[in-house]
């Protein structure tokens, strides 16, 4: 994990080359921790806390737009957070994503 810089509100995740597609890196934000994807040349940013018991999402596989989480295999819609699998019931909380100059930031709640 990098060091991040806040600028009104948006986090710099870095340079968009250094996310290609099908990979994730981690961010802190309001210290959160916050996993950003690239799935498919689409960026997203979700809480790395899964609602089940909390294990970190960051590294779940990423197939058809949903993470699983590697702890029991609940599954996350990327887009909104919301689980599509059991044992998870409650939404991971998403944050929105911005791009500027070649550089993706997320943006603070
Ligand atoms: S901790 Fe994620 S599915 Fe159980």
């Amino acid at each position: 994990m990098s060091e991040q810089i806040s600028e009104t509100g948006r986090i710099a995740v870095g340079p968009l080359d250094a996310l290609p597609d099908g990979s994730q890196t981690e961010v802190m934000v309001a210290g959160q921790s916050v996993v950003v994807i690239n799935d498919g040349g689409q960026y997203f940013a979700l809480r790395n806390n899964c609602t089940h018991q909390h294990f970190p999402l960051l590294g779940g596989e990423v197939v058809m737009g949903r993470i699983t989480c590697e702890k029991h295999g609940a599954k996350f819609e990327l887009s909104t957070g919301k689980p599509k699998t059991l044992p998870a019931v409650k939404p991971v909380q998403i944050y929105r994503t911005d791009i500027a100059d070649g550089v993706l930031y997320v943006l603070e709640l």
